[in-house]
């Protein structure tokens, strides 16, 4: 199972409406059908990784109610360990994720509740947790200055550190030198460099500005045209790896984020780590839900020996 993960992030209960489109303002449209399901960034990184087999803790906090119970059970199941600081004066957060009908693309509001409330205090609680890792995670549905505490205690302990920095938000400067890794989709590149990205091309510039900001390597997630590993000796473009018909597009930026982490702690060199990722979230969205979509290590295995 290779060296422990630790990820830090939330865990919401996805809510999600299928409809042909998003209702106007003051409209009231029917939906095809409605699921709910466990969710999260973090929270669906660390069971991309469980289900792979990876030795993985995930930090949150969560409230006291039916939603903590249903994060309970999904890591359970998952083979996830959890450090959950409980917060009963907070609530276990929601996403409401409209889902296009015809294209399985989303839009989300996410409202994390007690995960809003992680501290730097907190973090520095489990210092003793994170130093301990192999690789550590976070994003950015909780704090920022609970993310950048993390990743310092994270650095000053040898651990190789991955920031997702989703969803799409301005970084303090003195992050970047803290990332082993970034890992912004096309949108959130942007939003860090001010370039557009939709060819590789930009891909390849807005990386080399994420590099010049002092992180170790970026990758950026590119949709279907699969992803970038960029640093400073190499720009390897990894195309999708398809499993199947799109269904769901929502969670296959955390199933790249979960299957890079658990690869990356069992010593998969990166390049490589990025195609193994890259299949994690090719079968991901073949299916409905986040969470749920995960693969196996052995679906994983069986669409890469293809
Ligand atoms: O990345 C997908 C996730 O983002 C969903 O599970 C939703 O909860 C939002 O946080
Ligand atoms: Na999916």
């Amino acid at each position: 199972s290779g060296k422990p993960v630790v990820i830090l992030g939330v865990f919401v209960a996805d809510t999600a409406y299928r409809a042909a489109r998003q209702p106007r303002m003051g409209e009231t449209i029917l939906g095809t059908s409605f699921t709910l399901g466990p969710g999260g960034k973090g929270s669906n990184q660390a069971v991309a990784a469980g289900r792979l087999g990876a030795d993985i803790t995930f930090l949150t906090r969560l409230g006291v109610d039916p939603f903590a119970d249903m994060a309970r059970r999904t890591w359970a199941q998952a083979g996830v360990k959890n450090a959950v600081i409980d917060t009963p004066e907070s609530y276990t957060g929601a996403a409401y994720i409209f889902v296009e009908e015809t294209s399985g693309n989303n839009a989300i509001i996410v409202s994390p509740g007690a995960a809003m409330l992680i501290s730097p205090a907190d973090i520095e609680a489990h210092a003793g947790l994170i130093g301990s890792a192999g690789v550590f995670v976070t994003q950015l549905e909780q704090p920022i200055e609970a993310a950048l505490r993390a990743l310092e205690i994270a650095r000053g302990a040898g651990v190789t550190t991955i920031l997702n920095p989703a969803p799409a938000a301005s970084l303090p400067e003195r992050i970047y030198t803290l990332c082993d890794y970034i890992t912004p989709n096309e949108t959130e590149a942007e939003e860090l460099t001010g370039i557009n990205v939709s060819t590789i091309g930009d891909a390849r510039r807005a990386a080399d500005s994420l590099l010049g900001k002092g992180v170790g390597a970026v990758i950026i997630t590119l949709g279907e045209k699969g992803a970038l590993l960029h640093d400073a000796s190499r720009s390897d473009h990894v195309p999708v790896v398809n499993a199947g018909p799109v269904v769901e597009t929502t969670g296959a930026g955390d199933a790249f984020n979960g299957g890079l982490a658990a690869a990356l702690a069992k010593g998969v060199e990166p390049l490589q780590a990025v195609r193994f990722a890259c299949a994690v979230a090719g079968i991901s969205v073949t299916r409905p839900g986040t969470a749920p979509s995960m693969p196996t290590l052995q679906e994983v295995d069986a669409l890469l020996a293809d």
